[in-house]
């Protein structure tokens, strides 16, 4: 009897373990040192009203020269004589105020790089991102202003605080609560002289947390923390990743959000938790401005949030110089566009990996995937990627192929290519040892280390494992040739790259990842770069498919990620679950991702473990349908699930979701060429376009967004037997929003709520919008190449519309193009051009909506409903009207 009671204890621990996220693993910030400190500080300045701050800005120090400000915030320490200085940079890149604080410190003659690291700026930022010299410095001997464009800054010597105006109107101090705490460096000895009487010594030597006791902290305690004060902002977005909503919560008394990429392993929903990646990125946005501050800085972060009228952002990293860049522009747009100038902008992608992508852990074997491959053909369902998990490689050896399951990946991918498909395959960055692959990598020095200099050994999928160090440069011609040699043959330019686990995971290393006394090139612990880790691998993977094929845009998918990473990259949200709750949270954290600057994003359709009825399946595939990455992936003990298994009603809802996916491939390609110029989002959060609306409610939409600029609004249905929904956005605007769920218009507009029954997708098309579709069912999207397009019309209420369509090769970096506008009104259609590409874009049919006038007396366009204002037109009868560029009738 007893052994039956401790055996239900054993299985009721295992199944609330088996689903609740291990948040044991993972330090609080109550449990992290610099975090608990800086947490510490700030309240005990809070509550001392005489609080004067040690830091100030030296006059005497100031000098400026071509356009940079130079000079040294002095920290004065409690015993009178004494002070730390710290010099510090001012200069405006390109429309941003850029603000750098370093340390000089003396050698200990250590192995580890004793300088605070500088370098993520490197990282995260595209080369020759130059000094805005037209900035205007006025000095006297208590502050600096700077002028630029329609901003001014005051810097204030003592207290150091940095005052910003847009247009005349207070908008952000810098440390207004004088939160700035830089723990200088100093030895355990004489620990005591350098410590504040506010602050305390938690941790700053050695660290009790569980599996961190190794810890060394060779440098002792080395943390940086400061305030931002938002005058008149509340709504807060962005700093991912975290499973939680749009709009940032106040962290008062809660965790804070912390930024420390790690394999979360069973993340729940509603949580400040760390998550795979991060992006240091906050955006602010009122109804007259939006403001960006992006933190750069790759160490583990932590940031406290008070929301109110005026609301504080305390920022606190564990190390690295203090840096960061403060973007103030009139919309999120133009922060977004400031913010791609210094970070770059999402690459266009290759086209087909904008189709639908089929993974799950694990393909068996090369039969296994080729009849996958044939049931999409004879369900009639496209797709254009399929996926292997890590069971394709010999033992998890990446680089080789099993040979008893995979033993000809070339014929595979010939077999693939036939129809149009590609193959995405998985190599992670732990190696495993005893293999050619890891010899090399330890015999060549391109190793991550332990604290003591040695290669260090760690544990992951494949047992003992060793790590490629991508900060080290040599790195770089290594991978390219594992790559070269992997991918020897023509076929395999269907090959597409998985780069996971490389926050990097580590399954017996502290908080799941590697220890932060590492040591990685440059000698810099990985205390220093973790953030941005996962960065370095993905940018490398880009670099060897570049190097071995250098005209095709590469594919790549990353677990991990940073500020930057969007130039290379796409990322998934990893490991969800198959419940509704995870399924809603997709839609904020896709939107989110779109609000950094990293739109390539997508959750894993149906969730990664577990297994979704067929309802939630279906919606999780209509919702899939606007992630910008759309793939479905599955655990390995989960069941099979691709479309073409599931009963019907499902499959057949499913399969309409995905063609529906493909029939806008258009809308999505312009929107990503859109998003490559701009850095704009592909999937954008609705108070993009309505934030100056004077209904507050704007900013929490969190569950529609706009597809692009195409006008096109969806809200997928995430709630279990929900039959409608009921859209926000239409209330915020004059103009029309005409019904158009599963892509059809009716030609009704929009009141209250739109009917949702499990078959449809629910969507709106905003009056004034052209939307170009591709409507012909094809197996993969490159052979929807040729397809002629159908023109969707919804005129506004002055009757017209807009719309634009960009088309390339779909494949090469630099192909040529066209982007075309097409503009109609009472007069017929006017198209334009720019670009030079040489393909004819046949137009098959236009449908319009919302006209007040009849279409069929300025056309002999056959009209189907008068009464529902609806007509179909056949363009060669339409009157059409040649602006600027190449495009001659004979096209349509
Ligand atoms: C973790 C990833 O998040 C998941 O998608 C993948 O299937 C497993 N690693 C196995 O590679």
């Amino acid at each position: 009897m007893q052994l039956h009671t401790s055996l239900v204890i054993a299985i009721l621990f295992l199944v609330s373990s088996c689903f609740a996220v291990k948040d044991y693993l993972f330090k609080s910030c109550e449990q992290n040192g610099f975090c608990h400190r800086n947490r510490h500080y700030a309240k005990e300045i809070t509550l001392d009203p005489n609080f004067i701050s040690p830091y100030s800005v030296s006059p005497e120090s100031i000098s400026i020269e071509d356009s940079i400000i130079k000079g040294i915030v002095v920290k004065q320490l409690p015993h009178i004589d004494t002070s730390v200085e710290f010099p510090f940079e001012v200069s405006i890149l390109c429309n941003s105020f850029h603000f750098k604080l370093d340390e000089n410190r003396e050698s200990k003659q250590q192995v580890v790089n004793h300088q605070r690291y500088n370098e993520t700026v490197e990282w995260a930022f595209v080369d020759g991102v130059d000094t805005n010299r037209e900035a205007k410095f006025n000095k006297d001997e208590r502050s600096i202003d700077v002028s630029y464009g329609h901003n001014k800054v005051t810097i204030e010597f003592h207290p150091v605080k940095l005052t910003f105006f847009h247009r005349g109107n207070e908008v952000l101090v810098v440390n207004d609560k004088q939160f700035l705490n830089i723990e200088h460096q100093r030895s355990k000895e004489d620990n005591e002289d350098n410590v504040l009487p506010q602050e305390t010594t938690f941790n700053m030597f050695s660290d009790n947390f569980a599996d961190s006791k190794n810890d060394k902290l060779p440098l002792g305690p080395e943390s940086i923390g400061l305030d931002f004060n938002l005058k008149g902002f509340s709504n807060l977005y962005g700093i991912p990743e975290h499973a939680d909503s749009l709009l940032l919560k106040d962290t008062s008394g809660r965790e804070p959000y912390r930024l420390y990429n790690v394999d979360i392993f069973e993340y729940e929903t509603d949580s400040r938790l760390p998550m795979y990646g991060s992006i240091p990125l906050l955006m602010a946005v009122n109804a007259h401005e939006a403001l960006g501050i992006f933190w750069v800085n790759s160490a583990d972060s932590y940031i406290d949030i008070t929301r109110q009228q005026d609301s504080t952002v305390h920022w606190m990293s564990e190390n690295g110089v203090l840096e960061f860049v403060i973007i103030i522009g009139e919309s999120p747009q133009k922060v977004n566009e400031e913010y791609g100038k210094l970070t770059g902008n999402v690459q266009l992608p290759i086209l087909a990996s904008l189709g639908y992508h089929q993974c799950r852990w694990n393909y068996n074997d090369i039969k296994d995937v080729l009849e996958v491959s044939s049931k999409f053909d004879e369900f009639e369902i496209p797709y254009d990627t399929i996926w292997l998990d890590i069971e394709y490689a010999d033992n998890k050896k990446y680089f080789t192929w099993d040979s008893e399951n995979f033993g000809d990946p070339a014929h595979m991918l010939k077999v693939l290519n036939r129809t149009g498909r590609n193959l995405a395959v998985i190599i992670d960055p732990h190696i495993k040892t005893g293999y050619e692959v890891s010899d090399a990598i330890v015999s060549q020095n391109l190793a991550m280390k332990n604290n003591e200099n040695e290669v260090y050994y760690g544990h992951c999928w494949p047992g003992e494992s060793v790590w490629i160090d991508t900060l080290n440069p040599k790195s770089q011609s290594f991978w390219n040739e594992l790559h070269k040699t992997f991918m020897i043959s023509d076929e395999h330019k269907n090959l597409f790259l998985w780069n996971d686990m490389n926050e990097p995971s580590v399954f017996n290393g502290p908080e799941t990842s590697a220890p932060k006394d590492n040591l990685h090139y440059g000698q810099w612990e990985h205390r220093s770069i973790h953030n941005l880790n996962g960065l370095t691998y993905h940018e490398a993977t880009y670099k060897s498919l570049i190097d071995r094929l250098p005209t095709q845009r590469p594919f790549i998918l990353t677990r991990s990620y940073f500020a930057g990473s969007q130039r290379t990259a796409a990322m998934w949200t990893g490991d969800n679950m198959s419940k509704w709750e995870y399924l809603k949270i997709s839609i904020p954290m896709v939107l989110t991702s779109n609000i950094v600057g990293m739109p390539f994003a997508g959750a894993d359709v149906g969730g990664f473990f577990g297994n979704p009825s067929g309802e939630l399946l279906t919606r999780w595939y209509q919702a899939g349908i606007w992630y910008p990455f759309f793939r479905a992936h599955a655990h390995i003990d989960s069941r099979r699930r691709e479309p073409y298994l599931l009963g019907d009603p499902f499959r057949s809802y499913v399969k309409d979701a995905i063609r529906l996916r493909y029939k806008l491939l258009p809308v999505f390609y312009t929107s990503f060429h859109q998003a490559s110029l701009t850095g704009a989002p592909v999937l954008k959060p609705v108070f993009y376009d309505y934030k100056d609306s004077t209904d507050d409610g704007v900013y929490d939409i969190e569950d529609e967004f706009f597809l692009g600029n195409s006008g096109i609004l969806a809200k997928p249905v995430t709630d279990e037997g929900a039959k409608q929904v009921s859209f926000a956005a239409p209330k915020f605007s004059n103009e029309n929003f005409f019904e158009f769920t599963n892509g059809i218009v009716s030609g009704k507009v929009y009141h209250d709520r739109l009917s949702a029954e499990l078959s449809d997708v629910p969507m709106l098309l905003k009056g004034g919008s052209v939307v170009p579709m591709k409507n012909r069912y094809r197996r993969s999207s490159r052979l929807m190449r040729h397809d002629p397009y159908t023109l969707v019309v919804a005129l506004d209420k002055n009757g017209r519309a807009t719309g634009n369509l960009y088309v390339d090769d779909g494949e090469s970096l630099n192909s040529e193009y066209k982007l075309l506008t097409f503009i109609v009104d009472k007069e017929g259609i006017s198209l334009s051009s720019t670009g030079d590409y040489a393909f004819s874009v046949s137009i098959e049919k236009i449908i319009i909506v919302g006209a007040d006038f009849a279409i069929d007396t300025v056309s002999s366009g056959r009209v189907i409903s008068e009464s529902e204002k609806i007509t179909i037109v056949d363009p060669k009868e339409f009157p059409v009207k040649f602006g600027k560029g190449s495009l001659s009738h004979d096209e349509l």
